[in-house]
């Protein structure tokens, strides 16, 4: 979603081209506005806003309207609520007097009344933006209360003012003789490795030489500053046309490294759990909510067999929006598992802040160190997937899956329905499936690729059905899921058995099918599901195990993956879908890597 960067350094600094610089390393969040304002030697705050891709906001300053060099600036790259993305609702936004100007990340819910209240004291609006409540509320009052938010003003020609309230992210990068601000890591990570996360509630005062912290009520915080690990580079294309693909690609990798440190010579740790355990949070569980959005909700779909099959405990996945609304019935003995490969999504914030309020213990699933969830959980297993910069979610839902497996045979051991013999022999195969993905993708990237054809030859289709039973379900709506999110094509995914109560009646044959068909024990269920859309003219494309020859009287097309585990095919079969997801988008040449009103962490409810 929206991102911020503030710079404060020596007079002089090139302050827009590491403001220009920051912003597109943030492009992956997701947004439609972008701008820029500048403190200059001169004491003037100069502001360049453009709708649209940064491309247009640099292009524009290029061409003549560069602000001069200074000393400070605040960047933001705008995702619409409150208004249509234009130039005028761009951030930053000015006060009255052109003296203040601010960036800022979330909603402010009661900004309605107070554009009122402040209209009514005199102050004039130029955009429709929620956000120049703030400028013109600072201008009256010298302080704010939002989300996060950077403020700068020419009065103060060495501070920033970063705050944060609520959901959104903000770091410090600090540097030598200068500082920097931003809503995410990448986009200081050129300049420094050293951040300081500022939590919520906290306001921070960036200066040259120093940064303060305190809590809204002015009591100091101190804060070591953690090292990032990630180098930057883990954050470039290395090679590859699109962060997406690279990524698909990061996917061995990735999954080795969920399983890092926690797997040796087949025996299961998780030390993450161990505080929890003693302090005997998981004793007296007796059913598990698995709190999730979009991608990572898919991944908590299929931790539900997992789990259920292995701990023998009743699990329920639900998508985070709906939890918060549903009074939901949560106690110490339901485990909530939240799943955010960002930490910061908003709506599954707000659903385990409330299930904590109702006593229930909390593990958290995440990719970003001390992001929002961490703080609001007892536990947290990280997915050590590395920055993932295309919008959606590719490697880190490979990893999800893979840490919520972990967690499972944990639980099941720990319970006693799993023998440290079975939890072995599951951990073998498991080990097993980077190698297997390795596979997939040497052959997507060799001349023998099927994939990438056959999508190039459906992208045309404006619409696709996807099916599985099983563990299949959960992997047809991440499949469908991709495919409309990057392409655009519309694409729905539906439990095998269910699409003859109704959608069967959507099928004709330029709408093409994809099944989910691989070895399990409702096989042959869902190859008679296939059958009853072929024999409605359907095209059929089937993601099947190798060596399962029988399947292609059945489908127009099949696209194999290695034998696993039932269990664990969702890691498999989830690849060809993702790459075929990947060319369909390219065929129709659409922004693979930021789609069209996607963000990254949607850290609005
Ligand atoms: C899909 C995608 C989104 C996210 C969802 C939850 O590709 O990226 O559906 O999965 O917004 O995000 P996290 O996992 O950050 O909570």
């Amino acid at each position: 979603m929206c991102g911020i960067i503030g710079y404060v350094g020596p007079q002089g600094s090139d302050v827009t081209s590491i403001l220009l610089d920051g912003l597109s390393k943030l492009e992956y969040r997701g947004y439609d506005s972008a701008g820029i304002a500048v403190l200059t030697t001169a004491g003037t705050l100069e502001l360049r806003r453009r709708a649209g891709k940064i491309a247009k906001l640099v292009s524009s300053v290029e061409n003549g309207s560069r602000p001069n060099k200074g000393s400070l600036g605040i960047g933001h790259t705008r995702w619409a609520t409150h208004g249509r993305p234009n130039d005028i609702n761009a951030h930053p936004h000015p006060d009255c007097t052109g003296i203040l100007t601010v960036v800022h990340n979330g909603i402010i819910e009661n900004y309605a009344e107070l554009r009122r209240e402040l209209t009514e004291q005199g102050h004039s609006f130029r955009s429709e933006t929620d956000t120049e409540v703030l400028s013109h509320l600072i201008e009256r009052y010298y302080m704010g209360e939002a989300y996060a938010i950077a403020v700068v003003s020419s009065e103060q020609p060495k501070l920033i003012i970063g705050a944060r309230y609520g959901g959104g992210p903000l770091v410090v990068g600090l540097g030598e003789n200068e500082q920097f601000l931003a809503s995410d890591i990448p986009a200081i990570l050129t300049h420094t490795r050293r951040v300081l996360i500022i939590d919520e509630g906290e306001i921070v005062a960036l200066r040259p030489q120093s940064v303060t912290i305190s809590r809204l009520d002015g009591t100091p915080v101190e804060r070591e500053p953690l090292t990032i690990d990630w180098d930057a580079q883990a954050a470039e294309k290395g090679g590859y046309p699109h962060f997406v693909l690279k990524e698909i690609f990061e996917q061995p990798e990735a999954l080795r490294r969920a399983l890092l440190g926690r797997v040796r010579q087949g025996q299961l740790q998780l030390t993450e759990l161990e505080r929890m355990r003693q302090a005997g949070l998981l004793e007296g569980i007796q059913r598990i909510i698995i709190v999730a959005c979009g991608t990572s909700y898919h991944a908590g779909l299929i931790a539900k067999y997992a789990i259920e099959q292995w701990a023998r405990v009743p699990v329920e996945t639900i998508t985070a929006a709906e939890f918060r609304y549903c009074n939901p019935i949560v106690g110490p003995e339901t485990l909530c598992i939240a799943v955010t490969q960002s930490g910061e999504t908003a709506d599954t914030l707000v659903g385990i802040r409330q299930a904590r309020e109702h006593g229930a213990p909390v593990i958290a699933v995440t990719n970003v160190v001390a992001s929002a969830i961490t703080r609001l959980s007892d536990a947290v297993l990280y997915l050590q997937a590395g920055p993932e910069i295309g919008v959606v979610a590719t490697k880190t839902f490979i990893s999800s899956v893979t840490v919520l497996y972990l967690l499972g045979l944990w639980l099941g051991q720990q319970r006693g329905k799993l023998t440290a013999e079975q939890v072995q022999s599951l951990l073998a195969s498991l080990e097993q499936v980077p190698g297997q993905i390795q596979q997939i993708l040497d052959r997507a990237a060799s001349t023998d690729d099927v994939i990438a054809p056959l999508a190039k030859r459906m992208a045309r289709n404006t619409s696709m059905i996807f099916i599985g039973r099983g563990v299949g379900y959960p992997t047809a709506l991440e499949g469908a899921l991709k495919l409309k999110e990057i392409s655009y094509i519309h694409a729905e995914g539906f439990p095998a058995g269910e699409l003859k109560h109704g959608s069967i009646a959507l099928l004709d044959p330029d709408t093409p099918l994809i099944g989910v068909a691989t070895a399990s024990h409702v096989y042959e269920k869902v190859v008679s599901n296939i059958q009853e859309v072929r024999a409605r003219d359907a095209h059929i494309i089937v993601v099947a195990t190798e060596g399962d020859e029988v399947i292609r009287q059945h489908a127009d097309d099949v696209l194999y993956v290695p034998a696993t585990e039932e269990i664990f095919s969702p890691l498999l079969a989830s690849i060809p879908l993702q790459l075929f997801a990947y060319h369909a988008a390219v065929t129709r040449e659409c922004n693979v890597d930021q789609p069209r009103n996607l963000a990254k962490s949607v850290t609005v409810e």
